[in-house]
C-alpha cells in the first residue's frame, strides 16, 4: 500500500437518543459517507487518497463533522452537496474550502 496524499475522517459517532451532546449520525453523517465513498469510486481516487469512517472528533452540535490530513482542516456540518468541492478544491487542488470552516473558537484551521 502506497501512503495516501490525504485521509478523509467522516465522524459517524451515534450516541443514545437525548443524549446532550448528540451525534453526527443523527444529522446525516451515514449518507454523507456513502456519497463520499461513491464519489471516491466514480472518481478512482481510492489509493491516491483514503477515506474512513471515526468517532466523535469534536464539535458534535455542528455536524457532520470530516477531518482532512496531513493538514489537520476541519468541516463541520458537511452536506452530500459539499463533498465535490472538498474533493475538486482540497484534496485535488490542495485548497481548502473555507467556507466549510468553523469558527476559529471551535478549531483552528489557521496555524
Ligand atoms: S459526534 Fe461527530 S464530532 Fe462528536
Amino acid at each position: 500500500m502506497s501512503k495516501p496524499e490525504r485521509y478523509v475522517f467522516v465522524c459517524v459517532q451515534s450516541r443514545p437518543p437525548g443524549h446532550p451532546r448528540g451525534d453526527c449520525v443523527a444529522k446525516g453523517s451515514i449518507d454523507l459517507l456513502r456519497a463520499f465513498q461513491n464519489a471516491f469510486e466514480a472518481r478512482k481516487l481510492w489509493g491516491r487518497f483514503a477515506l474512513t469512517n471515526c468517532g466523535c472528533i469534536g464539535p458534535c452540535d455542528l455536524g457532520p463533522n470530516v477531518l482532512v490530513y496531513p493538514e489537520g482542516i476541519m468541516y463541520t456540518q458537511v452536506q452530500v452537496a459539499d463533498i465535490e468541492a472538498i474533493i475538486d478544491e482540497h484534496l485535488l487542488g490542495g485548497v481548502p474550502v473555507r467556507r466549510l470552516y468553523p469558527a476559529a473558537d471551535v478549531w483552528s484551521n489557521d496555524v
